[in-house]
């Protein structure tokens, strides 16, 4: 069976930890499951009151979990990214890499793309091993802009391409007038191509376009995904969830009920269920707020039944 994937999102302290890991225990008794926290404030080991690190590490019979550790992906990203421009633009001496990527650590930006080459990397992986995979997401901001960028990268990607297309038509026109021009870089002869298959450049834009291709086809496939918005009963959570609902539709995600958390914490509670429904048009599920700690996988499993969390999981009794 497929790998699906479900997103635990909503704003911060709702509850997203505590249902991602609550819907991963209840996963775990039917498929081999996956927990993973994006977050670069984990919680997720202290929610399972276990040591979390990059490594999968295994909980009970068919669940696994890990969190992300997102300077070490920040750091993998951009030394890959080094690594693919000085492969491309390896006759470029002119071009300080080093220089360009001590500049591009403090970007706006690179978190989000660390991030999602993180998770592309994760499904890839669970893809081979797990049969569910749920993603404990950081707050909604960062979480909706890792999860727009495969679409946005695929529009870029698209621009380049026909922009670097250009340059290789009037490269080849140059070409056919002055002939191969060859040149040498530290005793090793080049030649530059004009030709869209052996054109470095051109072959990464195509890896690159194919890849964002096949990420957004996945957000959007609703035998695949399943976004597990989590919101508590307050007007800020609820105007929260709605401009994520906007977002998450205009990227095509298929997204499950709502859970509204913590029901009966009254300091906070501003909204009905019925209000809640009504405004975002979606069904509701509701878990009350719990005296006790939620602490450790004993404590979790009492929360996760509260709901049945398995009708996040696309395909389940679909
Ligand atoms: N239904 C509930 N009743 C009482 N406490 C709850 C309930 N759900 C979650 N909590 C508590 O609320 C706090 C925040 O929960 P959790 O860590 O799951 O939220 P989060 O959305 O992941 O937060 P963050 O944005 O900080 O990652 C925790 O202390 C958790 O135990
Ligand atoms: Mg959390």
């Amino acid at each position: 069976m497929a790998l699906r994937i479900v997103y635990s999102i909503g704003k911060g302290g709702v509850g997203k930890t505590t249902c991602a890991a609550a819907l991963a225990v209840q996963s775990s008794r039917t498929w081999r499951t996956l927990v993973v926290s994006l977050d670069p404030a984990h919680n997720l080991g202290d929610v399972l009151d276990t040591r979390l690190s990059d490594s999968h590490k295994k909980q009970s019979e068919n669940l696994w979990a890990s969190e992300i550790d997102m300077e070490a992906a920040i750091a993998r990203y951009l030394k890959e990214s080094a690594e693919r421009l000085k492969q491309m633009y390896h006759y470029l001496k002119v071009i300080n890499i080093e220089g360009y990527l001590d500049a591009l650590k403090l970007s706006p930006g690179i978190e989000e793309y660390a991030t999602l080459q993180a998770m592309e990397e994760l499904i890839r992986e669970a893809e081979q091993r797990y049969e569910v995979l749920v993603f404990d997401t950081p707050p909604t901001g960062l979480t909706l802009r890792v999860l727009a960028l495969p679409r946005i990268s695929l529009l870029w990607g698209e621009r380049l391409r026909l922009l670097r297309r250009e340059i290789l038509n009037k490269r080849g026109a140059i070409q056919s007038i002055q002939g191969e021009r060859k040149f040498v870089v530290d005793g090793t002869e080049y030649s530059l191509s004009s030709d869209e298959k052996s054109d470095a450049v051109m072959k990464e834009l195509n890896e690159y376009v194919s890849r964002m291709q096949a990420l957004t086809s996945l957000q959007a496939d609703t035998a695949r995904t399943r976004v597990m918005p989590v919101m508590n009963a307050d007007r800020l959570s609820l105007f929260e969830t709605k401009r994520a609902f906007s977002s998450l539709k205009a990227l095509g995600m298929p997204i499950g009920s709502v859970i509204v958390n913590k029901i009966g914490l009254k300091i906070t509670d501003s909204r009905t269920v019925e209000q809640i429904e009504a405004e975002l048009r979606c069904k509701v599920r509701t878990i009350p707020f719990i005296q006790d700690e939620l602490f450790g996988s004993s404590a979790v499993e009492q929360f996760a039944q509260h709901i049945d969390f398995l009708e996040w999981i696309p395909g389940h009794n679909e």
